[in-house]
């Protein structure tokens, strides 16, 4: 039942408290899972927020409800004025998160501290050099490598997005595990997701069962623990007994985690999307600019918000790929 009064609870009940702010569809990796290998087509420049308009519809979302707040990108950090943005949104009550792919995320660690900044999500899909030139088209590893220690070090709670593809990467699942041995990390495995350009298909997934089953086959059952998941949490999580960290598996399509999803997502060029899967948007950036109220936009898109996945509840839906080339590709949605 919809809540009288509450913009942010949608037809299903759920309630919306997690905003996900895209800075920049610009990136400093080019992830092939991410971006077409041609790149994407930018929004001018004046088609992008400002500062000021991020944290004017921030405190929107704010006022309705919202509690954390995550930047993402593009990589957020390679904004020019990321720093007023912070320092903006930190002044709001909310919780702020930032995932980066960790290229250049040791020039922030003063900032994030004196900003509050806590929880810090880094990108590292392998292990390997080489492979990582291959998946990011760049060559940063031993950089983000060593930031994602530095981060640890200086006390962040630092989770590593990793997206797991067949014969690529998936003989690194314990390796990965392996890191949080000595360190209080997590380690997520994310199921490899279609988006517009990425060359996607079901064969290239490693699925929840697979990781656990690699899992499973390395570490004795009595030091594997199955931990308790957050409140709208997307990831199951677990552990090995002794290890100081812990991993994740984020599985969007063997096991949708959409009964509980709090999320809603404002791109860089100010479009709401209700859903990481959504083929629409509806532009809450023009309306603001000619000063009209953006609650009822707000309000209109959570209600349209479908109940799994926009709409795609079947794995035959889902691998349809017609329907995800009319979503963006994901360094213009924000992860
Ligand atoms: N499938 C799964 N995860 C993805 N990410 C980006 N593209 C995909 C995809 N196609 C993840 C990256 C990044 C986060 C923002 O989103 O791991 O850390
Ligand atoms: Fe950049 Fe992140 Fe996309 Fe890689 S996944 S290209 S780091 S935005």
């Amino acid at each position: 039942m919809k809540e009288v009064g509450n913009i942010l609870t949608d037809s299903f009940g759920r309630e919306h408290n997690y905003l996900r702010i895209s800075l920049t569809e610009r990136c400093n990796l080019r992830c092939t899972y991410c971006m077409p290998a041609n790149g994407i087509q930018l929004s001018p420049k004046e088609h992008i927020m400002t500062y000021e308009e991020i944290y004017t519809i921030a405190k929107e979302f704010v006022t309705h409800g919202v509690t954390k707040i995550r930047l993402t990108g593009g990589e957020p950090l390679i904004r020019k004025d990321v720093l007023l943005i912070l320092e903006k949104l930190a002044q709001l009550p909310v919780e702020l998160a930032i995932t980066t792919n960790g290229v250049i995320v040791d020039k922030f660690i003063k900032q994030f501290k004196e900003y509050g900044i806590q929880k810090i999500n880094v990108s590292l899909d392998s292990l390997n050099i080489d492979k990582n030139k291959g998946i990011t088209r760049r060559d940063y590893f031993a950089k983000v490598y060593h930031n994602i220690q530095l981060l640890v070090k200086e006390g962040f709670e630092v989770k590593v997005n990793c997206v797991l593809m067949k014969g690529f990467n998936d003989n690194e699942i314990i390796d990965f595990i392996e890191l949080t041995k000595h360190q209080p990390l997590q380690i997520r495995f994310i199921e490899f997701m279609p988006f517009d350009g990425n060359e996607w298909n079901m064969e290239k997934l490693v699925s929840l069962e697979e990781i656990l089953q690699e899992v499973y086959s390395h570490y004795d059952t009595n030091h594997f623990i199955r931990l308790h998941d957050l409140p709208n949490d997307t990831a199951k999580n677990y552990k090995i007994k002794e290890y100081q960290g812990s991993f994740a598996v984020i599985s969007s399509v063997t096991n949708p985690f959409c009964d509980s999803c709090n999320r809603i997502r404002l791109t860089a060029n100010g479009q709401l999307k209700n859903c990481l899967f959504s083929t629409s948007e509806s532009d809450i950036l023009t309306p603001l600019r000619n000063g009209e109220a953006i609650a009822p936009i707000i309000e209109k898109v959570l209600l349209s918000k479908k109940k799994v996945r926009n709409g795609m509840n079947t794995i035959e839906k889902f691998k349809n790929l017609k329907i995800h080339s009319k979503n963006r590709s994901m360094i213009a949605i924000g992860g």
